[in-house]
């Protein structure tokens, strides 16, 4: 297998073809990145966390953290051009390390199944709430009328299994097909769409909402509220929406052209990916505020499904205005859903020597599988709680909160300690300002910033006076 690659490492070629250009690259990474992440999961993470202090530290952490880590990604990626496994074992070793660095890809293999297996079940709701929207279901619903809704809809398993089981085949279906067909078409409709929708929403939001309330619960920062574990929650959120911490954009960076900058490709995907979900918090929180419904705030996943329905339900057009939204979330998660799928497929394609199909079934049929924990958190196993959350929630916890955190620090690590100056510089286009601020940011400030909110946390660090 060696043998084949070519002895200069800048000249490797992927086994799994090439984007088609450099935009095809960004946009397949801001696909990824744009998600339920930045709609569905930030919002309620900043309501469950007390809001502007909280927000702030998941900025500061997206800045220097997210950003460092995304391109540490994509240089290994490149340089490597395999599967985020074989990636980290060839450039260990190439570098003088050990090939046992294709741990931190086996973690990130790991994660992207476990974390597409809830994905997929709320995903699954965005569909079902597309055909609620249809159907006028929320036209001039009452709040309770819509949280009714929600609660018998996520309380009906078979329900919730078949829209897994259909959002499931829709991911399977474009992973079989490989990278760049359709997914390049999907993002470049999406993420425009998608920002245009959320602007006129806003609209809505400025002219009917408690905008003043929803702006100020959102920027001013209330630092007696915010917890250490608060902070590793904003950690988390940071690594997820940026779709880090995994080996997804190793395995997208690939697939990347060598005259491509890296800087460039990132810093464009950070700044969607982070204005999405401001405006998405920008138009929920003035509605929660307008709704009268503030303890929404802390009742987690359902904010979103509660919140747009009943205020899209008041609108003139609100139906149509509703079924548009939630096709659009559908077609994020969708894209989202393909980058978890990737460094599975791509591995078991490389290691067992499957086709690509038959990898993209395998993975998805376990991923299918496992969603089920997810599908029965919401009724049959409702009162499970292990360590006090539903496994649902267990899931978010340990994928967004430690194992993405965790295979960023050792990301970190990698590119900052272990490969050397030429080979980083050399990806990175050059020992400018750029490459010297990504250097000091990915040896010192990612790695400690990790451990000391990983220490805090979990009580490990005590208080210093
Ligand atoms: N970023 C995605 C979102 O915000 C979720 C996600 C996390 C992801 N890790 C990923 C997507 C890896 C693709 C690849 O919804």
């Amino acid at each position: 297998m060696l043998g084949s690659q070519s002895a200069d490492p800048a000249r490797r070629k992927s086994l799994h073809g090439h984007w088609s250009s450099k935009m095809a690259f960004v946009l397949a990474v801001t696909g990824s990145a744009v998600g339920l992440g930045n709609i569905w999961r930030f919002p309620y993470v900043v309501g469950e966390n007390g809001g502007g202090a909280f927000v702030l530290v998941y900025l500061a952490c997206v800045l220097l953290i997210g950003m460092p880590v995304m391109m540490s990604e994509i240089l290994i990626g490149r340089r490597g051009r395999r599967n985020p496994v074989a990636s980290m074992a060839l450039l260990g070793e190439e570098e003088g390390s050990t090939r046992h660095w294709k741990w931190i890809g086996v973690l990130g293999v790991v994660a992207g199944i476990l974390i597409l297996s809830y994905y997929s079940v709320v995903a699954g709701w965005t569909l079902a709430y597309v055909v609620k929207s249809v159907s006028g279901a929320f036209t001039a619903a009452s709040t309770d009328m819509v949280t009714a809704q929600y609660d018998s809809f996520v309380g009906d398993w078979r329900l919730l299994a078949l829209c897994h089981t259909l959002f499931m085949g829709l991911a399977v279906f474009v992973v079989g097909r490989g990278v760049e067909r359709g997914l390049e078409q999907a993002v470049r409709f999406m993420v425009p769409a998608l920002l245009l929708l959320l602007l006129v929403l806003l609209g809505y939001s400025v002219t009917s909402g408690s905008f003043g309330e929803g702006l100020t619960f959102m920027f001013s920062p209330v630092w007696e509220d915010l917890t250490w574990d608060g902070v590793l929650a904003a950690m988390g959120q940071a690594f997820f929406t940026l779709s880090i911490g995994m080996g997804a954009i190793m395995a997208y960076g690939a697939y990347l052209p060598e005259e491509t900058s890296i800087p460039g490709a990132s810093g464009t995907v950070v700044v969607a990916d982070t204005m999405i979900a401001m405006l998405a918090g920008l138009v929920i929180f003035p509605l929660v505020f307008a709704s009268g419904l503030e303890g929404i705030l802390e009742a987690g996943p359902g904010l979103v499904f509660k919140i747009l329905p009943w205020a899209l339900g008041q609108m003139p057009g609100g139906a149509f205005f509703s079924t548009i939204f939630f096709i659009l979330l559908s077609f994020a998660a969708w894209t989202s859903a393909i980058g978890l799928m990737e460094p599975a497929v791509a591995w078991v394609v490389e290691h067992f020597n499957k086709t690509r199909a038959q990898a993209t079934a395998m993975i998805g049929g376990l991923i299918w599988l496992l969603g089920f924990a997810s599908v029965f958190s919401y009724n049959l196993l409702a009162d499970f709680k292990p360590f006090g959350r539903t496994i649902f929630d267990n899931l978010g916890r340990l994928t967004n909160d430690i194992m993405l955190p965790l295979g960023g620090l050792f990301i970190a690590v990698f590119a900052g300690w272990v490969m050397c100056r030429n080979s980083s510089a050399d990806e990175l286009g050059g020992a400018g300002l750029i490459y010297k601020l990504w250097r000091v940011l990915v040896r010192f400030v990612v790695p400690v910033g990790i451990l000391i909110v990983f220490l805090k946390s979990s009580g490990l660090l005590p208080d210093l006076g």
